[in-house]
């Protein structure tokens, strides 16, 4: 790890417990391997929460932080390796290692953690963990809970001690530093190139598999090793899907094809959505919806600047699909419902996660932007196949358009520009000859 990342981590783990009740303790795990299949794993993904804090990327292992010790505040456990998990594995970061690599305080075998972890929460007047996420975890830590106190009235109290720590540490990682806002800004970099390239190979035929292959290919090539979520590439009546992941129909001319698709990079999302004509030019009704859903995701992005709330953008793209679907002749008034063609929200945050953490509303209120917010903006109008209450040339239309937006400290950046979108520069793009080369 590099000092800036060192001290990125270790300023993390301090403001966390600056934020912590006097006498208290957090106790974070790692996230586990995942069998897939006989002998095979998932490749693994480390838990949000422990990758923002420790930087570390194996399982089974576990993070406390215990902010009032003079000494010892930040104590790590994971696995030890011998020659033989070396020979097998390769080299890894042991509990020797530890101190160094990730700049904690003191590290320990994680088959030690039985025997430390329950003197270490036994006088503590709160214990901080992130109840519910992995059932491994909970399990362990009612058993060191449990292990302190030995009458039922003494295992209820010491659970009674239990605090979510979600609040804190979210609230911490819902405003990115500038270190964050560069890794989301390059894996938004690389996704647009990834959808650009996409966008000009596409041709009558392409199976929507191939597509999400270029996709990843130009993942790879630009550093990102993963996906942050399974590609949504959905040609023809499959638009109208809102999480389609089948990717197994061929993309037929006269159809649009809606992708939506970004990779990780350095553990931190990005998250874009296109859509665009499979023979390279839109039909008139197909440009017509582009068109609403490209002035509704406009003015959602105009709304995002620091003091106004989260809501406004969502609002903002609602209010431009109501006039547009009267004047298009779909709706009678811009009163009508459209809650069936606009289905979902707006915005939502993003970060290490790609449905990134923190909370939405404040009270009752929806939040105000702060500079350092990352969301992804993402209005879209679907017309299902099957729709009579509206005029055939609209059915199976589905149109989503998204972009990753930081709130800076004047307004707005978008951080997946580079992703062509306007309607024309479209068609330009995908009928430059040859069509498959980029
Ligand atoms: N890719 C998931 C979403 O757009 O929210
Ligand atoms: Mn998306
Ligand atoms: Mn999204």
């Amino acid at each position: 790890m590099k000092s800036r990342e060192h001290a990125e981590f270790k300023r993390r783990r301090t403001r966390l417990m600056e934020m912590m009740a006097p006498g208290s303790i957090a106790i974070l795990a790692s996230g586990q391997q995942t069998v897939r299949n006989r002998y095979v794993t998932y490749p693994f993904r480390q838990d949000s929460d422990f990758y923002y804090l420790t930087g570390f990327d194996l399982p089974d292992a576990y993070l406390v932080l215990i902010p009032d010790r003079a000494a010892a505040q930040t104590v790590f456990f994971c696995n030890e390796q011998d020659a033989k998990d070396r020979m097998w594995h390769g080299i890894h970061i042991g509990p020797d290692e530890a101190i160094t690599a990730l700049g904690v305080d003191d590290a320990f075998p994680l088959e030690d953690i039985d025997d430390i972890l329950p003197g270490l929460i036994e006088d503590k007047a709160r214990i901080y963990a992130s109840v519910g996420h992995h059932d491994a975890a909970d399990r362990k830590l009612m058993r060191w809970l449990e292990g302190i106190d030995d009458t039922d009235v003494e295992i209820e109290r010491s659970r009674h001690r239990l605090s979510d720590l979600s609040y804190l540490l979210h609230e911490l990682r819902l405003v990115k530093s500038a270190y964050e806002q560069q890794l989301i800004r390059t894996a938004s970099h690389i996704s647009a190139r990834a959808h650009n390239r996409a966008m000009r190979w596409v041709t009558p035929g392409s199976w929507e598999y191939q597509l999400d292959a270029e996709i990843q290919h130009e993942f790879a090539m630009a550093g990102a090793r993963r996906a942050a979520y399974i590609s949504i590439v959905a040609s023809g009546k499959n638009n109208c899907v809102l999480h389609y992941t089948d990717n197994n129909s061929q993309c037929h001319s006269g159809d649009l094809v809606l992708v939506d698709a970004g990779c990780e990079f350095q553990h931190y999302a990005s998250d874009i959505s296109r859509t665009y004509p499979i023979s390279g030019t839109f039909t008139p009704a197909q440009r017509a919806i582009y068109q609403l859903v490209l002035t509704a995701q406009a003015a959602a992005i105009a709304a995002i600047q620091p003091g106004v709330r989260f809501s406004d953008g969502h609002d903002a793209a609602y209010a431009v699909f109501a006039a547009g679907l009267q004047q298009l002749g779909i709706t009678q008034s811009i009163d009508d419902d459209i809650g069936n063609w606009f289905m979902h929200r707006t915005c939502h945050w993003l970060g290490l996660d790609v449905h990134d953490v923190g909370e939405y509303r404040i009270d009752t209120q929806s939040r105000m932007l702060e500079p350092g917010m990352v969301m992804a903006v993402e209005p879209g109008l679907y017309f299902q196949p099957d729709d009579l209450s509206i005029a055939p040339k609209w059915r199976g239309i589905g149109v989503r358009i998204e972009d990753v937006v930081l709130v800076t400290k004047t307004g707005h950046e978008v951080l997946s520009a580079d992703a062509i979108k306007d309607p024309d520069a479209i068609e330009h793009w995908m009928n430059k000859q040859p069509n498959r080369l980029i």
